[in-house]
Protein backbone atom coordinates (compact mmCIF):
# COMPACT_ATOMS: atom_id res chain seq x y z
CA UNK A 1 0.00 0.00 0.00
CA UNK A 2 0.97 3.45 -0.78
CA UNK A 3 -0.67 6.22 1.74
CA UNK A 4 -0.66 10.07 0.85
CA UNK A 5 -1.03 12.65 3.42
CA UNK A 6 -1.14 15.81 4.42
CA UNK A 7 0.08 15.14 7.96
CA UNK A 8 0.03 18.16 10.55
CA UNK A 9 0.23 15.73 13.88
CA UNK A 10 3.06 16.91 16.33
CA UNK A 11 1.92 21.30 15.33
CA UNK A 12 0.49 22.30 18.35
CA UNK A 13 -3.53 22.74 17.60
CA UNK A 14 -3.39 21.42 14.12
CA UNK A 15 -5.64 18.02 12.77
CA UNK A 16 -4.20 14.98 13.92
CA UNK A 17 -6.52 12.27 11.55
CA UNK A 18 -3.64 11.78 8.86
CA UNK A 19 -1.36 10.66 11.94
CA UNK A 20 -3.36 8.04 13.00
CA UNK A 21 -4.35 6.86 9.45
CA UNK A 22 -0.50 6.59 9.33
CA UNK A 23 -0.52 4.80 12.77
CA UNK A 24 -3.06 2.33 11.68
CA UNK A 25 -1.67 1.14 8.07
CA UNK A 26 1.28 0.30 9.98
CA UNK A 27 -0.66 -1.32 13.15
CA UNK A 28 -2.65 -3.40 10.51
CA UNK A 29 -1.16 -6.84 9.95
CA UNK A 30 -3.23 -6.95 6.49
CA UNK A 31 -1.21 -3.65 5.44
CA UNK A 32 2.24 -3.65 3.64
CA UNK A 33 3.21 -0.07 3.99
CA UNK A 34 5.37 0.26 1.08
CA UNK A 35 5.08 4.60 0.57
CA UNK A 36 4.50 7.28 2.15
CA UNK A 37 4.05 10.35 0.18
CA UNK A 38 2.98 14.09 1.78
CA UNK A 39 1.17 17.20 -0.13
CA UNK A 40 -0.09 20.42 0.84
CA UNK A 41 -3.53 21.06 2.54
CA UNK A 42 -3.71 20.43 6.64
CA UNK A 43 -0.30 22.35 6.23
CA UNK A 44 2.35 23.34 3.82
CA UNK A 45 3.90 20.32 2.27
CA UNK A 46 7.87 21.03 4.24
CA UNK A 47 5.93 20.28 7.14
CA UNK A 48 4.24 17.89 6.61
CA UNK A 49 6.87 16.21 5.49
CA UNK A 50 9.39 16.66 8.50
CA UNK A 51 6.15 15.88 10.82
CA UNK A 52 5.93 12.59 9.07
CA UNK A 53 9.42 11.80 9.26
CA UNK A 54 9.18 12.26 12.95
CA UNK A 55 5.61 10.54 13.39
CA UNK A 56 7.29 7.35 11.68
CA UNK A 57 10.22 7.42 14.24
CA UNK A 58 8.18 7.79 17.10
CA UNK A 59 6.25 4.89 15.50
CA UNK A 60 9.41 2.82 15.68
CA UNK A 61 9.27 2.49 11.59
CA UNK A 62 11.85 5.10 10.55
CA UNK A 63 12.75 3.00 7.14
CA UNK A 64 9.49 3.75 5.24
CA UNK A 65 10.14 5.81 2.83
CA UNK A 66 8.52 9.06 2.30
CA UNK A 67 8.80 11.35 -0.53
CA UNK A 68 7.52 15.06 -0.96
CA UNK A 69 5.11 15.83 -2.72
CA UNK A 70 3.47 18.86 -4.42
CA UNK A 71 4.03 22.65 -2.62
CA UNK A 72 0.73 24.02 -4.55
CA UNK A 73 -2.32 22.65 -5.50
CA UNK A 74 -2.42 22.41 -9.52
CA UNK A 75 -3.74 25.61 -10.53
CA UNK A 76 -4.97 27.36 -6.97
CA UNK A 77 -2.68 29.38 -4.27
CA UNK A 78 -2.10 27.04 -0.83
CA UNK A 79 -4.27 27.06 1.77
CA UNK A 80 -2.18 26.49 4.42
CA UNK A 81 1.41 27.48 5.93
CA UNK A 82 2.97 25.61 9.17
CA UNK A 83 5.23 25.60 11.28
CA UNK A 84 7.69 23.11 12.22
CA UNK A 85 7.59 23.05 16.21
CA UNK A 86 10.76 23.46 18.38
CA UNK A 87 12.41 20.60 19.14
CA UNK A 88 11.36 18.26 16.45
CA UNK A 89 14.34 17.18 13.93
CA UNK A 90 14.41 18.03 10.18
CA UNK A 91 14.64 14.80 8.60
CA UNK A 92 15.46 14.24 5.06
CA UNK A 93 12.92 12.52 2.99
CA UNK A 94 14.24 10.23 -0.27
CA UNK A 95 14.76 12.30 -3.17
CA UNK A 96 12.53 12.86 -5.67
CA UNK A 97 9.10 13.86 -5.83
CA UNK A 98 5.84 12.32 -4.81
CA UNK A 99 4.27 11.63 -7.72
CA UNK A 100 7.45 10.02 -9.50
CA UNK A 101 8.29 7.67 -6.80
CA UNK A 102 4.26 6.27 -7.01
CA UNK A 103 4.52 5.91 -10.48
CA UNK A 104 7.67 3.97 -10.25
CA UNK A 105 6.37 1.86 -7.81
CA UNK A 106 2.91 1.05 -9.73
CA UNK A 107 5.19 0.76 -12.27
CA UNK A 108 7.55 -2.16 -10.59
CA UNK A 109 4.43 -3.94 -9.31
CA UNK A 110 1.23 -3.75 -11.59
CA UNK A 111 -1.86 -4.42 -10.26
CA UNK A 112 -0.64 -5.01 -6.65
CA UNK A 113 -0.19 -1.27 -4.96
CA UNK A 114 -3.42 0.01 -3.20
CA UNK A 115 -3.41 3.99 -3.27
CA UNK A 116 -4.84 5.82 -0.01
CA UNK A 117 -5.20 9.36 -0.38
CA UNK A 118 -6.20 11.59 2.65
CA UNK A 119 -5.50 14.55 1.50
CA UNK A 120 -5.98 16.97 -1.46
CA UNK A 121 -5.03 14.80 -4.88
CA UNK A 122 -2.48 16.70 -6.33
CA UNK A 123 0.12 14.38 -5.93
CA UNK A 124 -2.41 11.63 -7.47
CA UNK A 125 -3.66 13.77 -10.64
CA UNK A 126 0.17 14.59 -11.13
CA UNK A 127 1.16 10.73 -10.99
CA UNK A 128 -1.88 10.31 -13.31
CA UNK A 129 -0.71 12.75 -16.18
CA UNK A 130 2.64 11.81 -15.44
CA UNK A 131 2.31 8.29 -16.40
CA UNK A 132 -1.17 7.49 -18.68
CA UNK A 133 -0.58 3.73 -17.39
CA UNK A 134 -0.24 4.85 -13.68
CA UNK A 135 -4.65 4.94 -12.88
CA UNK A 136 -5.20 0.96 -14.41
CA UNK A 137 -2.31 -0.47 -12.43
CA UNK A 138 -2.92 0.42 -9.18
CA UNK A 139 -4.71 -2.73 -7.28
CA UNK A 140 -7.25 0.10 -5.91
CA UNK A 141 -7.56 3.70 -5.02
CA UNK A 142 -9.43 4.43 -1.81
CA UNK A 143 -9.98 8.85 -0.88
CA UNK A 144 -11.15 10.07 2.08
CA UNK A 145 -12.62 13.13 0.49
CA UNK A 146 -16.16 14.92 -0.91
CA UNK A 147 -19.23 15.12 0.68
CA UNK A 148 -22.17 13.37 -1.54
CA UNK A 149 -25.42 13.59 -0.10
CA UNK A 150 -25.95 16.60 1.72
CA UNK A 151 -25.70 20.07 -0.58
CA UNK A 152 -23.83 21.69 2.26
CA UNK A 153 -22.03 20.34 5.56
CA UNK A 154 -21.38 21.09 9.07
CA UNK A 155 -17.87 22.62 8.80
CA UNK A 156 -19.25 25.87 6.47
CA UNK A 157 -17.63 25.53 3.29
CA UNK A 158 -19.94 23.80 -0.06
CA UNK A 159 -17.39 21.13 -0.17
CA UNK A 160 -14.84 18.54 1.73
CA UNK A 161 -11.64 20.34 2.88
CA UNK A 162 -9.38 17.85 0.84
CA UNK A 163 -11.28 18.58 -2.58
CA UNK A 164 -12.41 21.76 -1.48
CA UNK A 165 -7.82 22.34 -1.67
CA UNK A 166 -7.55 21.41 -5.33
CA UNK A 167 -10.71 20.54 -7.06
CA UNK A 168 -9.24 20.54 -10.17
CA UNK A 169 -7.12 17.60 -8.99
CA UNK A 170 -10.12 15.83 -7.97
CA UNK A 171 -11.43 16.25 -11.62
CA UNK A 172 -8.44 14.45 -12.74
CA UNK A 173 -8.99 11.84 -10.84
CA UNK A 174 -12.62 11.36 -11.13
CA UNK A 175 -11.80 11.42 -15.03
CA UNK A 176 -8.77 8.89 -14.82
CA UNK A 177 -11.05 5.50 -15.61
CA UNK A 178 -10.32 4.44 -12.14
CA UNK A 179 -13.59 3.81 -9.96
CA UNK A 180 -12.27 4.78 -6.14
CA UNK A 181 -14.09 4.31 -3.78
CA UNK A 182 -14.65 7.86 -1.67
CA UNK A 183 -15.15 8.13 1.39
CA UNK A 184 -16.41 10.91 2.12
CA UNK A 185 -17.64 13.07 4.84
CA UNK A 186 -21.30 11.67 4.92
CA UNK A 187 -19.65 8.49 6.80
CA UNK A 188 -16.18 10.02 8.54
CA UNK A 189 -18.01 13.02 10.57
CA UNK A 190 -19.59 9.76 12.10
CA UNK A 191 -16.57 8.16 13.57
CA UNK A 192 -15.15 9.82 16.44
CA UNK A 193 -12.81 10.09 19.07
CA UNK A 194 -14.37 12.00 22.42
CA UNK A 195 -12.06 14.06 24.86
CA UNK A 196 -12.50 11.26 27.20
CA UNK A 197 -10.64 8.48 24.89
CA UNK A 198 -8.40 11.21 24.05
CA UNK A 199 -7.15 11.50 28.25
CA UNK A 200 -7.88 7.61 28.54
CA UNK A 201 -5.06 7.51 25.51
CA UNK A 202 -2.72 10.12 27.16
CA UNK A 203 -2.52 8.09 30.51
CA UNK A 204 -1.99 4.81 28.88
CA UNK A 205 1.63 4.64 29.88
CA UNK A 206 2.58 3.67 26.16
CA UNK A 207 4.16 6.33 23.93
CA UNK A 208 2.82 6.58 20.49
CA UNK A 209 -0.73 6.87 22.75
CA UNK A 210 0.46 9.72 24.83
CA UNK A 211 1.77 11.76 22.64
CA UNK A 212 -1.08 11.07 19.94
CA UNK A 213 -3.64 11.47 23.07
CA UNK A 214 -2.20 14.84 23.91
CA UNK A 215 -2.65 16.80 20.66
CA UNK A 216 -6.05 14.98 20.28
CA UNK A 217 -7.31 16.69 23.18
CA UNK A 218 -5.57 19.82 22.32
CA UNK A 219 -7.52 19.22 18.28
CA UNK A 220 -10.63 19.09 20.18
CA UNK A 221 -10.41 21.96 22.22
CA UNK A 222 -9.49 23.83 19.01
CA UNK A 223 -12.83 22.31 17.63
CA UNK A 224 -15.11 22.85 20.16
CA UNK A 225 -13.89 26.76 19.56
CA UNK A 226 -14.87 26.85 16.30
CA UNK A 227 -17.33 24.22 15.88
CA UNK A 228 -19.35 23.29 19.17
CA UNK A 229 -21.99 22.18 17.47
CA UNK A 230 -19.87 19.30 16.96
CA UNK A 231 -19.63 18.69 20.43
CA UNK A 232 -16.46 17.58 22.89
CA UNK A 233 -15.57 14.86 19.96
CA UNK A 234 -13.05 15.26 16.88
CA UNK A 235 -13.84 12.87 13.12
CA UNK A 236 -11.56 10.22 12.25
CA UNK A 237 -12.02 11.16 8.69
CA UNK A 238 -8.62 9.81 7.47
CA UNK A 239 -8.08 6.09 9.35
CA UNK A 240 -11.70 5.66 8.08
CA UNK A 241 -10.16 5.37 4.35
CA UNK A 242 -7.24 3.08 5.52
CA UNK A 243 -9.27 0.64 7.70
CA UNK A 244 -11.81 0.37 4.50
CA UNK A 245 -9.04 -1.39 2.58
CA UNK A 246 -8.60 -4.10 4.73
CA UNK A 247 -12.70 -4.09 6.34
CA UNK A 248 -14.46 -3.16 3.54
CA UNK A 249 -17.30 -4.39 5.32
CA UNK A 250 -17.49 -1.66 7.06
CA UNK A 251 -18.64 0.75 4.63
CA UNK A 252 -21.68 0.11 2.72
CA UNK A 253 -21.13 1.51 -1.19
CA UNK A 254 -22.64 2.67 -3.69
CA UNK A 255 -21.73 3.24 -7.27
CA UNK A 256 -21.86 6.71 -8.70
CA UNK A 257 -21.19 8.93 -11.84
CA UNK A 258 -19.76 12.13 -9.68
CA UNK A 259 -18.67 15.58 -10.95
CA UNK A 260 -16.97 17.97 -8.96
CA UNK A 261 -17.85 21.39 -8.86
CA UNK A 262 -14.38 23.78 -10.05
CA UNK A 263 -15.68 27.26 -10.15
CA UNK A 264 -15.23 29.79 -7.12
CA UNK A 265 -18.94 29.60 -5.25
CA UNK A 266 -19.31 25.98 -5.28
CA UNK A 267 -15.85 25.29 -5.13
CA UNK A 268 -15.49 21.49 -4.50
CA UNK A 269 -18.62 20.39 -4.30
CA UNK A 270 -19.70 17.37 -5.67
CA UNK A 271 -22.85 16.68 -8.00
CA UNK A 272 -23.42 13.09 -7.40
CA UNK A 273 -25.78 10.56 -9.93
CA UNK A 274 -26.68 7.82 -8.70
CA UNK A 275 -27.49 6.30 -11.62
CA UNK A 276 -30.72 5.60 -11.08
CA UNK A 277 -32.30 8.61 -14.06
CA UNK A 278 -32.29 7.26 -17.55
CA UNK A 279 -32.27 11.29 -18.00
CA UNK A 280 -29.92 13.04 -19.87
CA UNK A 281 -29.40 17.13 -20.32
CA UNK A 282 -28.72 16.24 -24.20
CA UNK A 283 -31.89 14.75 -24.25
CA UNK A 284 -30.52 11.22 -24.78
CA UNK A 285 -31.50 8.05 -22.10
CA UNK A 286 -28.08 6.58 -22.05
CA UNK A 287 -27.44 6.11 -18.11
CA UNK A 288 -23.91 7.42 -17.50
CA UNK A 289 -21.09 5.01 -16.42
CA UNK A 290 -20.25 4.74 -12.81
CA UNK A 291 -16.54 6.30 -12.20
CA UNK A 292 -17.26 6.30 -8.27
CA UNK A 293 -17.83 3.91 -5.79
CA UNK A 294 -19.59 6.70 -2.62
CA UNK A 295 -19.52 5.54 0.75
CA UNK A 296 -23.40 5.52 2.15
CA UNK A 297 -22.75 3.98 5.81
CA UNK A 298 -20.38 2.91 8.28
CA UNK A 299 -20.67 0.81 11.32
CA UNK A 300 -19.01 3.64 13.70
CA UNK A 301 -18.71 1.27 16.88
CA UNK A 302 -16.86 -1.28 15.12
CA UNK A 303 -14.52 1.24 13.47
CA UNK A 304 -14.24 2.65 16.60
CA UNK A 305 -12.82 -0.61 18.18
CA UNK A 306 -10.95 -1.26 15.83
CA UNK A 307 -9.04 2.08 16.09
CA UNK A 308 -9.12 1.83 19.55
CA UNK A 309 -7.29 -1.39 19.61
C1 LIG B 1 -10.06 16.05 5.66
O1 LIG B 1 -9.48 17.33 5.75
C2 LIG B 1 -8.40 17.32 6.64
O2 LIG B 1 -8.47 18.40 7.51
C3 LIG B 1 -8.43 15.99 7.36
O3 LIG B 1 -7.13 15.54 7.62
C4 LIG B 1 -9.15 15.10 6.39
O4 LIG B 1 -8.26 14.52 5.47
C5 LIG B 1 -11.48 16.09 6.21
O5 LIG B 1 -12.27 16.99 5.49
CA1 LIG C 1 -5.87 14.63 5.76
Amino acid sequence: MMLDVDLAMGAPGSDIDDGFALALALADPGISLELVTTVNGNTDVATATTLTLELLHRLGHPDVPVHRGARDPLLRPRVRQGEVPAGVERREPRPGPAAMAMVDLVRANPGEITLVAVGPLTNVALAMRLDPTFAANLKSLVIMGGVFNQHTHALGMPGEYNVWCDPEAAAVVLGSGVVARWVGLDVTLKVRVTKEQAAQMEASGRAFASFAGRYTSAWIDHIVQRHPEEGESCAMHDPLAVAAVTHPDLLTWREAHVVVETGDRLRGAMVTDYLGSDWLPDGTTARPTANALVAQTVRADQFNQLFLD
